[in-house]
């Protein structure tokens, strides 16, 4: 079995990514900004209160995950924000701060506080849920996006696999992946897209393969390009 951390796991594809893996008996150190919020999931699920863009919330819970555990076979980078969808003319610098605070800086920040636990852990998997919307080839060439500009969101999903990229090339000893849980029916889209449970398909997948390679961006359907 193995022992999983996520971030944003108050609601969406992180409670659903923390249902799943604790029914199954992993053990989960579910994350939220408000641990009162958590849903009500049957395991070992320990509620952790952890805001990814502040230092102080990340490091007690760093500690506290080692006092029960010691260690964490994967850490999930879930929690995330959509910020501003204006046109990219009415976006200031201040909306796509706000941005990457949460999906970028975030992600290293809880990447950095954790990762001395990860590198105790059996099979160490850090799993960084990004977005279609952060690639730069689909950004170009798919029928989707082709024609939708946006600046904060879909940049610091495409600054999220840059750092999967330099992850996997520094920690030869943890398998890094990108994951891709495609237009999902949560409050981030306001209930459009295919279901919680199948956009939360590929996280609960990277969190359990243990194979790699690592530094690949996952999608529902297998590999998508950076
Ligand atoms: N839904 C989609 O279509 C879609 C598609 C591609 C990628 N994604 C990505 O999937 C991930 C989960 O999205 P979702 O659709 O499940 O969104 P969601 O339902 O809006 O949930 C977002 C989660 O992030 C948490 N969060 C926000 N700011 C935080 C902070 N400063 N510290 C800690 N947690 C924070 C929220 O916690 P609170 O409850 O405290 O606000 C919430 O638990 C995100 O990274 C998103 O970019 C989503």
């Amino acid at each position: 079995m193995t022992t999983v951390l996520i971030t944003g796991a108050s609601r969406g594809m992180g409670a659903e990514t923390v249902r799943r893996l604790a029914t199954v008996g992993h053990t989960v150190f579910a994350a939220a900004r408000h641990p009162d919020r958590l849903p009500d999931v049957p395991g070992q699920v320990h509620p952790l209160r952890l805001d990814v863009t502040d230092d102080a919330s990340v490091a007690r819970a760093a500690a506290e995950v080692e006092a029960v555990t010691g260690s964490l076979d994967v850490v999930v980078n879930n929690a995330g924000v959509p910020g501003t969808w204006a046109g990219p003319q009415d976006v200031g610098p201040q909306d796509v701060v706000d941005v990457f605070a949460v999906n970028v800086v975030g992600a290293v920040r809880v990447t950095h506080a954790f990762l001395p636990l990860l590198r105790r852990g059996h099979d160490p998997r850090l799993v960084l849920v990004s977005s279609g919307m952060g690639s730069l080839t689909l950004q170009q060439g798919d029928d989707v996006y082709r024609d939708i500009a946006h600046l904060p969101y879909p940049a610091s999903k495409a600054a999220l696999n840059m750092l999967a990229v330099q992850y996997a090339k520094a920690l030869p000893d943890v398998l890094v992946t990108a994951v891709d849980p495609g237009l999902t029916a949560t409050e981030f889209t306001g209930g459009v897209g295919h279901s919680v449970r199948e956009g939360s398909d590929p996280i609960v997948a990277a969190v359990l393969d243990t194979d790699g390679p690592s530094g690949r961006f996952l999608g529902r359907d297998g590999v998508e390009p950076w």
